[in-house]
């Protein structure tokens, strides 16, 4: 699998101008489990996250609620950060755009594009989205409005510009050359044509509001919120000290993949903007950026400006976090819009988790109870590899991580759950109940196999659903160090050990209330 060592990935960093919901535990989710997969596939792995505090959406929601941007910024940003630990996401990194080390890197790059003759000052007058932090040309506007439906006003003030339309080929020539930069292929085709149709130039400062970065040697200006926002990626890895063992690691070295994790709505700032930022800078370019598609609810877009709001947190307090995690991985496809309904949820929850790997896990350490007293029976691990063949680990393995790659959860957890049915199928067939009479030696190997069927159950669903696959593991007695992938084609469960009596890993939810 994937040709690299080190790892890198990061989610967009939030606005602060209301609570996360949904959407944004999601962006955050795709990366936690992916960096959770590389970690245990032996990567190293580094992973942030964060909040965009500046600008002028974050401003005026800040005056809307009667506060300092800084005190607001401050208490949002915490919920995010609550929302994180909340969700059991494993980040490395929390960027705040408010902080030193991230003024510092902005102001460091703003120099390097000075120095590079790539800014120049002029005037700006066009159309402006707040909601969007974007601007938009007359010929995007439909109905007078931004093509996200946001609301635009007409800006004319003095502005620094970022010489964009210098880099239109330098840009096609990475999106033809470097595979899977833009990921998945349609959102690259919808990148190129846009490309292609010309570049102008970008206005990167604003003068009409005061929270933000200021411009060097002129405070009039602060830098445009994007450009504050995107050198987040640049931040957690120490620049501007290039020298640093994160920078050095993660983004200098030829056996490293860093890849931006975004909503198909920041596309264009990420593929388009960035590159070209880095490119004029002369910094290192990701890898990759993987664009997922979005939430919504009964059909209708969640946002936070639109006031439709899921709560991930009452959502997970509701049906516990595993549980919430399970299903944005189960029911997304990546790169599609997925629709959130609760009563979808709850039959996932129990017929995938409760009925089938809780039910497995549940009869199999009872059946061992019952008739061996807990204790894992000495089998003759040569016979499981004969007619008593577990699944093909390898061939497996080989699947997950080339699911991994596209970031098919979908796909990985259907993998995981056929496992799972098939070896409830092999106690039905095998019918130990009837062997603990006529033949104890092969049913002390049927009960030997289901026990390694679900020590790679639990494995594999470490990424996925933490705690619960811990639990799991815990109950198997897998020791710590023969967690990782590496030992997942190998028989790691210890024969003559006890394990404790079984306590029910996944709830069942009742279905009928729900919508
Ligand atoms: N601050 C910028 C990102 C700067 S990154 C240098 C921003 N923030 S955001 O809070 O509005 O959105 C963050 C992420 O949440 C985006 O990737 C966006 O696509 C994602 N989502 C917001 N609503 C969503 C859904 N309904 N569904 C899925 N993801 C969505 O943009």
């Amino acid at each position: 699998m994937g040709q690299f060592e080190n790892f890198y990935i990061t989610t967009p960093i939030y606005y602060v101008n209301d609570k996360p919901h949904i959407g944004h535990a999601y962006t955050s989710l795709i990366c936690d489990v992916t960096a959770r997969f590389m970690k245990l596939a032996g990567k190293s792995v580094r992973f942030t996250t964060g909040t965009d505090e500046h600008g002028q959406k974050v401003e005026k929601a800040a005056k809307a609620k009667g506060m300092q941007p800084k005190e607001f910024t401050d208490e949002v940003s915490v919920s995010f950060r609550k929302l994180a630990e909340l969700m059991n996401f494993q980040y490395g990194d929390f960027i705040r755009t408010t902080e030193e080390r991230h003024k510092k890197a902005v102001i460091a790059l703003w120099n390097r594009l000075e120095e590079r003759k790539q800014i120049y000052l002029d005037s700006y007058s066009g159309w402006y989205s707040v909601r969007d932090e974007a601007f938009y040309q007359e010929s995007e506007l439909i109905d007078g409005k931004a093509p996200t439906g946001a609301e635009v006003e007409w800006v004319k003030e003095e502005s620094y510009f970022f010489r964009l339309s210098n880099w239109q080929n330098k840009l096609l020539e990475l999106y033809e050359n470097q595979l899977n930069f833009i990921f998945p292929e349609s959102r690259k085709n919808e990148v190129v044509s846009f490309v292609k149709s010309g570049l102008t130039d970008l206005s990167i400062s604003r003068t009409s509001f005061n929270w933000g970065i200021k411009v060097p040697g002129n405070h009039k200006h602060v830098i445009y919120v994007w450009v504050d926002a995107l050198t987040n990626y640049l931040t957690s890895v120490g620049f501007p000290n290039t020298e640093d063992e994160k920078y050095k690691r993660f983004l200098e070295t030829d056996n490293s993949f860093n890849v931006h994790v975004i909503g198909k709505d920041i596309l264009r700032f990420h593929a388009i903007y960035w590159p070209a930022i880095l490119l004029a800078a002369d910094l290192p370019l990701p890898k990759q950026i993987a664009v997922h598609g979005w939430w919504l609810n009964e059909g209708e877009k969640i946002s936070k400006s639109l006031g439709s709001i899921i709560d991930p947190t009452g959502l997970a307090q509701e049906f516990g976090v595993d549980q919430l995690r399970y299903f944005l991985l189960r029911e997304g496809s990546f790169g599609q819009d997925g629709n959130f309904s609760k009563k979808n949820m709850i039959s996932r929850i129990n017929s995938e988790l409760a009925n089938n790997i809780g039910n497995l896990v549940q009869r199999t350490i009872s059946f061992l109870h019952k008739q061996c007293s807990g204790i894992v029976p000495a089998v003759d691990r040569n016979l499981l590899k004969s007619d008593e063949s577990l699944p093909n680990c390898k061939a497996i393995l080989d699947q997950v991580m080339d699911h991994l790659l596209k970031y098919e959860f979908n796909h990985i957890i259907l993998l995981i759950t056929n496992i799972s049915s098939e070896a409830n199928a092999y106690i039905d067939k095998s019918a130990p109940w009837t062997l603990s009479r006529t033949d104890r030696e092969r049913m002390n190997l049927v009960i030997y196999k289901l026990l390694e069927y679900i020590r790679i159950i639990g494995t594999l669903l470490q990424p996925i659903i933490p705690k619960s696959a811990e639990m799991i593991l815990d109950q198997l007695q897998i020791p710590r160090e023969k967690r990782d992938l590496k030992s997942l084609c190998k028989t790691c469960v210890s024969l003559g050990v006890t394990l404790t009596k079984p306590t029910p890993i996944f709830l069942r939810f009742d279905v009928r209330e729900e919508k």
